[in-house]
């Protein structure tokens, strides 16, 4: 059996935010399984990185590659965070491109596969995760690698015409066309890149030899059964039972989210307004959390967007609040995974709003939580990947703050029949289509057998 390599900007137990991001929690899952090797930054920088440290855990080992302070700037906050991640998340206006980022980019990509050549055996399987690393396939095979190479795409591929908006944009799609098979969260991702790919079409068979590049939908899971009983087995922790009694009998709503500008929780605490405006009756009768690790700190768009939520959350507080209740608990830290378990089964509704995201983990370990005979509602926006699975949430668009605000009504009256249904509905998908059976599909359509004609569309 071939050995799996996996290669991603974060290892897991080195990563800040893993606990909202979910791709480590993903990936560790595949790798348990076949055995293997994961390579990622180190999360530390140095003046002069040498070869990245090994450490093995189980069946995994884990290198971790150091990056310089200016590695970190052009690949990591420039291109990465501050081109490709607004970008693919229409949000074109805070693009911020730089000519020596983007060569920066190429050459940290360059250093992945110098750290990487030397490990490889001739028939590992090697898995790239996420836009931090898409041309490191054209960059191994510029070394003369023939490994089959998978690339998956955690995030939103954007329409033809904002993907356009990138410099240098046919150089990436000729990058990605280095790669066997290429994974995206969504079919409607999936037909964004063939359009790409399509347009470009004569300028990139001028640029790259076609290897019959297979381009699919394969949207991301996870590990419903462990996530199900870590829930249920929550409810005996201390503090998920000072929780339960300090929420009382108020409704709790939950949001979880990395702070983002993706994930519109300015127009979330709009809606909560527009609640408490219009419904009297459910002053102190539920209350808002929010949780939001800070992340990318440093990023313009970052920045902003911390503090005009930290603001809102206030506001929102100083007007509705009574001497016995504040309507939103804003909190700015991560939570282990069991704690944020045993969170979700105490709360009636999931608030999941984002303007724009890959998958949206956060939406399924909600549904995965909930007690089947007593569950709670997902409020979901349309434009997260996971509505297309998810089709018994309440789906709102997250700019309309009275739909999200209706839907937030309808959930905390919804009749227990109504939500039985609506969760036995999402259940029976993410029993059916857990992560494992994610990370199997793609890496069976990885494995050299999968080989299927499959050209430049
Ligand atoms: C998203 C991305 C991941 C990333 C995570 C945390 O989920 O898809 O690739 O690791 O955010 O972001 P950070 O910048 O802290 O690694």
């Amino acid at each position: 059996m071939s050995r799996l390599v996996v290669v991603s900007n974060r290892l897991p137990a080195l990563g800040k935010g893993v606990a909202a991001g979910g791709l480590a929690v993903a990936l560790e899952a595949a790798l348990g399984e076949k055995g293997g090797l994961w390579l990622g930054w180190s999360g530390k920088t140095t003046e002069l990185p040498g070869a990245p440290r090994l450490q093995d855990e189980g069946r995994v080992t884990y290198a971790a590659l150091d990056l310089t302070p200016a590695d970190i700037s052009g690949y990591y906050e420039g291109i990465s965070n501050s081109v490709l991640w607004p970008l693919c998340h229409y949000r074109a206006d805070l693009l911020e491109y730089t000519r020596a980022d983007m060569d920066r980019y190429m050459t940290v990509n360059g250093k992945f596969a110098d750290a990487l050549l030397p490990l490889l055996r001739p028939d590992d399987l090697v898995w790239v995760h996420d836009y931090h690393l898409i041309p490191l396939a054209a960059a191994l095979r510029e070394r003369g690698v023939t490994n089959r190479i998978g690339y998956f795409h955690h995030i939103p591929w954007p329409a033809y015409d904002l993907f356009r908006a990138l410099p240098r944009a046919r150089s990436f799609l000729s990058s990605i066309l280095a790669y066997d098979v290429v994974g995206l969260q969504t079919p409607a991702d999936a037909r964004n890149l063939k359009d790409a790919l399509g347009a470009m079409r004569s300028d990139l068979e001028a640029m790259t030899k076609p290897r019959g590049t297979r381009i699919g939908a394969y949207p991301i899971s996870i590990d419903t059964e462990a996530f199900a009983s870590r829930a249920s087995r929550a409810r005996d922790l201390p503090r998920i039972k000072e929780l339960h009694q300090r929420f009382g009998p108020r409704d709790l709503v939950i949001g979880v989210d990395r702070l983002d500008y993706s994930k519109g929780l300015p127009e979330r605490l709009r809606a909560i307004e527009q609640l408490l405006e219009t419904h009297a009756g459910l002053h102190n009768r539920v209350s808002f959390l929010q949780i939001t690790p800070a992340s990318r700190s440093g990023i313009e768009g970052y920045d902003r967007i911390q503090q005009e939520v930290a603001e809102r959350a206030g506001r929102l507080n100083a007007s509705y609040g009574t001497l016995d209740w504040l309507p939103v608990r804003y909190i700015n830290r991560a939570f282990s995974q069991s704690l944020l378990a045993g969170l979700y089964r105490l709360s009636r509704v999931g608030l999941v709003t984002p303007l724009r995201d890959g998958m949206n983990l956060v939406a399924k370990e909600f549904v995965a939580a909930q007690d089947p005979a007593d569950p709670g509602v997902l409020v979901l926006s349309q434009f997260a990947g996971a509505a297309a699975e998810m089709t018994s949430a309440l789906i709102v668009n997250p700019h309309d703050v009275e739909d999200v605000s209706n839907a937030l009504a309808r959930a905390l009256t919804m009749s227990i029949e109504e939500r039985r249904e609506r969760h036995w509905a999402m259940m029976r998908r993410l029993e059916t289509y857990p992560v494992s059976v994610w990370a199997k599909t793609f890496v069976n359509d990885l494995e050299p057998a999968a080989r299927r004609k499959k050209i430049i569309p």
